[in-house]
């Protein structure tokens, strides 16, 4: 069912585990000033109840972490390299080497076991001087820091990292435009061509890293990374399923972008019925077609409904994204919906347009666990988490059984770490559990829970044995 070298491991951010944000000279990046989460506004400066200014401190615990990892047969680990610890501030000309080194260090640590690296270049954790200079992605510019800070870890690490990511859930701006694009306007007062012009200046960059990261190492894969919530018509009204197409195109876009080098035929006619015109520059539109990505990975978690009549039904919470509940699934105790059907539905969806290998590079469940003590040390059986994991991966196994071709498969939050869209700890997703809580205290030590040992069998068992 799954391939011998199918790619199997965890995945975290730099952001959510790391902390240490001040420290070897990193600058402030946008999550320093985020203390409630990404869809809560941000502070002045950073404040003591930021859980991320110290994450589980895997800046100093790495070592005993990737030792973790590696007792669980990852083949691949899953991180991003934080902008602020190679450019503090975003727009120097000269990068940090104590931040360099601290990625060269890690990812030897990596290749000790024999785990690749798989590295995100922009995680949710853009310089925040970016940000408040120039305001993000709004700005042009963006594209000459963004690949500064791409040809030095691409040339730095071209022998330590075969696979790099561009930018994490990029289709996240649509709503959160501070923690996808660090632009400092709130997205009730953005107007949807300002919101495009930003979203054309990523794409940019993401189609220039492909072609420098190209030009460094042909031997580099580098992908995009989209959040993937497949849309489902409420009923089997005809007006329903044109409602759910709609809506599905605004996340497809990028996808197509991404894949095919061409902004699809539905978004310029939206352009053109809402009299949007992007500034586009001579040599953009060759870039975007010359350079498209070797393989697309997505992030998934949930689906959701759309209706013609969107306003009466009843919604959802959701990752960034939400939508109509649908009243066939269960929830987490976050109120996402849980679809494992979804994803081998997604990743058929996918490989059927785009014909490019795909890699889920996050999925998982984000739950309270109640740690027990037991002969002094901490049991955490969750069975819930197993539950879930299992029925995912099962269908990632139907998809490969349908044809798709699914390079691998990463567990988001593989160690517990704070969260993104609320910024707690306490809504877990990892194998490994870390012992700090929602008002920050613990000792920050590492259990293994029960579904580490089930991890390590099926990624032994090569998902034989779920
Ligand atoms: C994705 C992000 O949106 O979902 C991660 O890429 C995030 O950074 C994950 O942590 C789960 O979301 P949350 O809000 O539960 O942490």
């Amino acid at each position: 069912m799954f391939p011998e070298d199918f790619l199997w491991g965890g995945a975290v951010s730099a952001n959510q585990c790391e902390g240490a944000y001040r420290e070897d000279g990193k600058g402030l990046s946008i999550q320093d000033v985020l203390p409630h989460g990404a869809l809560i506004g941000r502070t002045a400066a950073p404040t003591e109840d930021n859980l991320k200014l110290v994450g589980i401190d895997f800046y100093h615990r790495y070592k005993e972490d990737i030792r973790l990892f590696a007792e669980l047969g990852f083949k691949v680990f899953r991180t991003s390299i934080a902008w602020s610890r190679i450019y503090p501030q975003g727009d120097e000309k000269e990068p940090n080497e104590a931040g360099l080194r601290f990625y060269d260090a890690l990812f030897d640590e990596c290749r000790k076991y024999g785990i690749e690296p798989l590295v995100t270049l922009s995680h949710y954790e853009t310089p925040l001087h970016l940000s408040e200079k120039y305001g993000g992605w709004l700005n042009r510019r963006m594209i000459e820091f963004y690949e500064r800070y791409v040809r030095t870890v691409f040339e730095r690490y071209k022998d330590k990292v075969r696979y790099w990511l561009t930018f994490n859930e990029i289709n996240s701006i649509l709503v959160s435009p501070f923690i996808s694009g660090a632009i400092p306007i709130p997205r009730e007062q953005l107007t949807q061509r300002q919101l495009y012009q930003a979203i054309h200046h990523e794409l940019v960059a993401s189609a220039l890293a492909v072609k420098i990261g190209h030009s460094i190492n042909s031997r580099f894969q580098i992908g995009c990374m989209v959040l993937s919530m497949p849309v489902y018509p409420l009923t089997p009204n005809p007006e329903d399923v044109i409602a759910a197409m709609h809506e599905d195109e605004k996340n497809a876009a990028f996808l197509e972008i991404h894949a095919r080098g061409e902004y699809p035929d539905y978004l310029k006619q939206y352009f053109r019925r809402e009299g949007i015109k992007l500034e586009i520059q001579s040599g953009d539109e060759e870039l975007l077609k010359d350079n498209t990505v070797d393989f697309i990975s997505i992030s998934y978690y949930m689906s959701t409904c759309a209706a013609a009549s969107a306003g009466e039904h009843e919604q959802s919470e959701g990752n960034f994204l939400g939508g109509i509940r649908n009243p066939t699934l269960q929830s987490t105790e976050w109120g996402w919906q849980i679809d494992p059907v979804g994803l081998r539905y997604a990743l058929n969806q996918i490989w059927k347009l785009y014909h490019k290998p795909i890699f889920v590079v996050e999925n998982g469940l984000g739950a309270y666990d109640t740690p027990k003590e037991r002969n002094g040390t901490l049991v955490i059986e969750d069975d819930y988490r197993i539950a879930y994991l299992r029925e995912h991966i099962r269908q990632v196994g139907y998809a490969i059984d349908d044809g798709v071709h699914v390079m691998g498969y990463t567990v988001w939050g593989c160690i517990d770490l704070v969260s993104a869209s609320t910024a707690e700890m306490e809504k877990r997703y990892g194998l490994i559990f870390v012992d700090r809580r929602n008002d920050g205290t613990g000792s920050l030590k590492r259990y293994r829970k029960k579904s580490f040992e089930w991890y390590r069998q099926v990624i032994a068992s090569n998902g034989d044995k779920l």
